[in-house]
């Protein structure tokens, strides 16, 4: 493959990381990503497994080696496991990742991992039932922590915690989390609150820093130092506790965005291309595909979709525009 066959865009960024929402439907509500009360889309408006992998082949060609699967939570759509089978053996996708709320991983780590998923970020933000309810409007913290388990047993091994921060909400959690994950071998980062909750609640204020995490954890867990083996593919500075062991890290979207590095694409569950998180313009994959286009057809849509990526978010300039659909109409 040449370079002029790749996904580049106008900054000279190169995209080989692919992001598959599979469902908008989830079992928890949390504040910072859906509203109290949700009208999910329609079955026929989701991408089959087949339509999935068909768009996954083309993003191949063009380039993309990695691909993870977000939802809302992909553990509720049924046979998931399958799809990620069909994934694996995409030729040219290195590496198929999965982002859940972990509700459902006791259940179905072990065929998940008989299917050849790589890789397992977990989403939690809390260590005690009140904190976690307040947090994601439902029960959960149980199955969440056998789901980790279980997912260990089935030799799922570099699992990552994704905890949102956000004011007011998770500063009581900070330090328990970070206690647990390093007495559990587990990797812990922490992400800024985006302005992509659907209750459109979201306001500067209300982001709590990587930088401010990072100081309640030096004062009250331990000192940090910057890891040493950075991983350039990811947009986390990472911190290793200076008395040996464990990986903390800090997903700083708001205060310091990684854009400049972003290598991601996202395929909606109903089949829209977006170039960004924040993107708000989107490209009808789904249109393509339901209307008889061909391969060649989807991939101009890819590469005009990421023609049109924008250099940064701009979240805090006068020109931020919200995107239309938060969390989890996108993936995360
Ligand atoms: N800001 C930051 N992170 C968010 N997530 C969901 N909503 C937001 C938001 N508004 C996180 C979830 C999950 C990942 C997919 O995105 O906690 O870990
Ligand atoms: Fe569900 Fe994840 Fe959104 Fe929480 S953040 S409501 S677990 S999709």
């Amino acid at each position: 493959m040449t370079h002029s066959d790749r996904l580049v865009d106008g900054f000279g960024r190169v995209h080989s990381d692919l992001r598959i929402s599979v469902t908008d439907r989830c079992n928890l509500r949390c504040t910072y990503c859906m509203p109290a009360e949700v009208v999910f889309r329609d079955r026929e408006e989701l991408l089959t497994y087949e339509e999935i992998a068909r768009v996954a082949a083309v993003a191949a060609r063009l380039g993309v080696r990695t691909i993870r699967l977000t939802g809302g939570e992909p553990l509720v759509r049924r046979g998931l496991a399958g799809l990620v089978r069909r994934l694996v053996a995409v030729a040219g996708i290195a590496e198929v990742a999965l982002t859940t709320n972990g509700l459902l991983l006791a259940e179905q780590a072990a065929d998940l991992r008989r299917a050849g998923l790589a890789r397992l970020n977990v989403s939690l933000d809390a260590l005690h039932d009140e904190a976690f309810e307040r947090i994601a409007r439902r029960q959960g913290l149980d199955r969440v922590l056998a789901g980790l388990d279980a997912a260990r047993r089935a030799g799922f091994s570099d699992i990552r915690i994704n905890a949102v921060s956000v004011r007011g909400l998770t500063e009581g959690e900070i330090v328990p989390l970070a206690v647990f994950c390093r007495r559990e071998g587990l990797h812990l980062r922490f992400i800024e609150f985006m302005p992509l909750d659907a209750d459109a609640a979201w306001e500067a204020p209300q982001v709590l820093s990587g930088r401010e995490v990072r100081e309640i954890l030096a004062r009250e867990v331990g000192p940090l130092v910057p890891a040493t083996t950075a991983d350039s593919g990811q947009p986390a500075s990472d911190f290793t506790w200076a008395d040996g062991g464990g990986r903390v890290g800090f997903i700083d979207s708001v205060t310091s965005p990684f854009c400049d590095r972003c290598d991601r694409l996202r395929l909606t569950a109903d089949g829209q291309f977006r170039n960004c998180l924040f993107s708000t313009t989107e490209w009808d994959a789904r249109g393509v595909l339901r209307s008889g286009g061909t391969d060649e057809e989807l991939a101009a849509l890819l590469r005009g979709c990421v023609a049109a990526k924008r250099q940064a978010h701009g979240i805090g300039t006068p020109e931020f525009e919200r995107p239309a659909r938060s969390m989890y109409q996108i993936g995360g």
